[in-house]
């Protein structure tokens, strides 16, 4: 062999062994005993956490399509560009929480008319030949009736019309169903006098007709097909920060966001203002996307809701850190806070004949929603915490003795605060402890451990909100993998953790405040992130045991870059065997499987990026997906190779 031939040789075999390639020395032997069956896996595991940010709510899920439609933005005209004579008023009104209205005047000859246009949230979204559904409350101020124009307006062109007739001199429903000729994702819509005289207007309103489940009023079928898809076995709901609000009168009510959604009060949204760089001046909540909503909605995806409320205390971080700060309610004072907690309770679970089982029955649902979990406070920290959640804990548990309550374990991952607060709730005996992380992809490879030694007789873990957060703040396959092996502790250590929630979950790609985020979604399209496709992934195939994965006897939590974790699921009778290889190189394994495993194939789904950085967005929406292939298994044994930077889920028939 000359020298030409020999060095092109070499070449030819340092690309096989060059990147993505596994060498011999490379293979690891993985041990899975099917038999040795674990601790059950919590149907509560795998979960979701919803929370109004980044326009997830009014602009997200809830499907209205008006922005301030019942004129209570502090600015009232906020969305709206008003023509000719318009006044907003708060006299005689049509709903004592919402008060103000926009009167329309055109009465002299120099106007061409008086209304109203509404630029939706970024745009108004409709598609053509789609029905959707508008109405308004309409008073005629005088004795002529007065006829309005409603229009959909795409560049400048009207694509939809309909003419309603403001007869009564009584606040009046009005409804017309509009049906675009033109598809436009930033649409507007016109509300015309046609004719002469004055007419009052509020809570004016416009939906798809197709929304989830066809429900009218509802919210985006495609977003929650989205969560649905997830099969989540928790939602918790409705936050976060705006829970605490950043005074207490701003923070969330639940008894404001249930009853006819005209006259749930507008709140300020805290995301409004709470990044200087990132103002949303137009974020408010309607609330009509409410308790009862988030409810039937937890119903609909087959999630155990878990509401948290106000403990008294609004944002630690907003606020000083003396207790008699006037937004930290008096610990003799808590009482209003607590019967709130009763009361919920009462409306999720309670008889008809109870003052809020009625309030719920009349809302559509006479049957129990069956909530078994409540959190008590958000993010908080400190001896005014658990001084306050410990009265709570009391009233619960002397009324609704199963409840379980969770409780919060403060901002961070670690540190003094949270020692306090863990010392904290073991004192009080929680059943759940809320933990929130957000650090970058480092944390949570070495997170993987994380559970391992936690108390087994303490209160359980609820890794309420985490996320992994790149430098670069984008939701790239990075981060997904981390968070990847990461879950493989949460699945290892089923004893300890029983929920586990991404946060956030949702953003606007045209109103965000915070990312990265879970789902992203404009007025049309929904982009779902590599997170997203892991929490799926762990979501789909949660089982429900754990059982032993080792290499050398001990759980696979980082040797070689590989971590992994399995379940049996004893209803569809499946190993299920979760395994990430956070290296740029394959590495080859033997899965060696105890006897108890008869399945000669494995159904494997793959989760990979040759490059980190990769993401998936509007423009390719599909750059980072699960992908489908089969493995042969003989002899007891899997020869898997498992790609560089990839996270797999293998399912063996037992
Ligand atoms: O998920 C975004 C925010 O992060 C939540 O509102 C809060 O709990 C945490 O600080």
């Amino acid at each position: 062999m000359n020298k030409f031939k020999i060095l092109s040789l070499c070449a030819a075999v340092c690309v096989l062994c060059g990147e993505g390639k596994a060498s011999a020395q490379d293979k690891t032997t993985i041990n899975v005993d099917a038999s040795q069956v674990g601790a059950p896996i919590q149907s509560t595991m795998y979960g979701v956490f919803f929370e109004d940010i980044n326009f997830g709510a009014d602009g997200g899920l809830y499907a209205e399509l008006i922005k301030n439609r019942s004129f209570e933005f502090k600015n009232h005209l906020v969305g709206w560009l008003p023509f000719g004579d318009v006044e907003i008023r708060k006299d005689k009104p049509a709903f004592d929480q919402n008060p103000h209205y926009a009167r329309l005047t055109f009465k002299t000859r120099n106007l061409t008319s008086s209304g109203l246009e509404n630029e939706g949230f970024r745009g108004i979204g409709f598609k053509q030949g789609e029905k959707y559904k508008f109405s308004m409350y309409a008073r005629n101020q005088e004795k002529e009736p007065v006829k309005v124009k409603i229009e959909l307006i795409s560049s400048d062109n009207v694509v939809a019309s309909a003419e309603l007739v403001v007869e009564s001199n009584k606040w009046t429903k009005l409804s017309a169903d509009l049906v675009p000729r033109r598809t436009d994702k930033k649409g507007k819509i016109r509300i015309t006098m046609a004719g002469r005289g004055v007419i009052d207007l509020d809570h004016i309103s416009l939906f798809p007709e197709n929304t989830w489940k066809g429900r009218e009023g509802g919210l985006r079928a495609d977003l929650v097909q989205a969560l649905y898809d997830l099969n989540p076995g928790l939602f918790r709901f409705p936050g976060g920060c705006i829970v605490e609000g950043t005074t207490l009168d701003t923070r969330y009510e639940w008894k404001k966001s249930v009853g006819p959604v005209e006259n749930r009060p507008t709140n300020i949204n805290r995301w409004n203002y709470t990044f200087n760089q990132i103002r949303a001046y137009d974020y408010f909540q309607s609330l009509g996307l409410g308790f009862y909503e988030y409810f039937l909605l937890s119903e609909d995806l087959g999630a155990e809701p878990l509401p948290v409320l106000s403990c008294g205390l609004a944002c630690q971080y907003e606020n000083s850190n003396d207790p008699h700060d006037k937004e930290y309610c008096p610990v003799e004072h808590l009482q209003p806070f607590i019967d709130d907690a009763l009361d919920l309770i009462e409306f999720a679970n309670g008889a008809v004949t109870t003052k809020w089982g009625k309030l719920r029955a009349e809302m559509g649902h006479p049957e129990p929603f069956n909530m078994k979990y409540i959190g008590i406070g958000n993010e908080q920290w400190g001896e005014l915490y658990p001084e306050r959640l410990e009265k709570f804990i009391v009233a619960i548990k002397a009324k609704y003795p199963d409840m379980q309550i969770v409780g919060s374990s403060g901002p961070s991952a670690a540190g003094e605060r949270f020692d306090y607060g863990w010392e904290q709730m073991n004192r009080l005996n929680v059943d759940l402890v809320d933990e929130h992380y957000y650090e970058p992809p480092t944390f949570f490879y070495n997170g993987a451990t994380r559970y391992d030694n936690y108390d087994r007789n303490g209160p359980k873990v609820f890794a309420g909100e985490y996320a992994a957060h790149h430098s670069s703040k984008t939701n790239n396959f990075d981060t997904a993998l981390s968070e990847a092996a990461f879950m493989t502790g949460l699945e290892r250590n089923a004893d300890v953790v029983y929920m586990a929630t991404y946060a956030p979950l949702f953003a606007h790609l045209d109103a965000w405040q915070w990312r990265p985020d879970l789902i992203w979604f404009d007025n049309f399209e929904v982009v779902l992130t590599p997170n997203y496709y892991v929490q799926q992934l762990y979501g789909q195939n949660p089982g429900t045991n754990v059982v032993p994965l080792t290499v050398d006897g001990s759980p696979l939590t980082g040797q070689n870059n590989l971590y992994g974790s399995a379940v049996i699921d004893k209803n569809t009778n499946e190993l299920i065997i979760k395994v990430v290889n956070s290296s740029n190189q394959d590495r080859n394994t033997t899965i060696k499987l105890d006897s108890s495993v008869k399945g000669e194939n494995a159904q494997v789904t793959t989760l990979r990026a040759a490059d980190l950085s990769m993401e998936n967005s509007l423009e390719n929406p599909k750059n980072v997906v699960p992908v489908n292939s089969t493995a042969k298994i003989s002899n007891g044994e899997l020869n898997f190779n498992v790609r560089s930077q990839s996270f797999s889920v293998i399912k063996i028939k037992m």
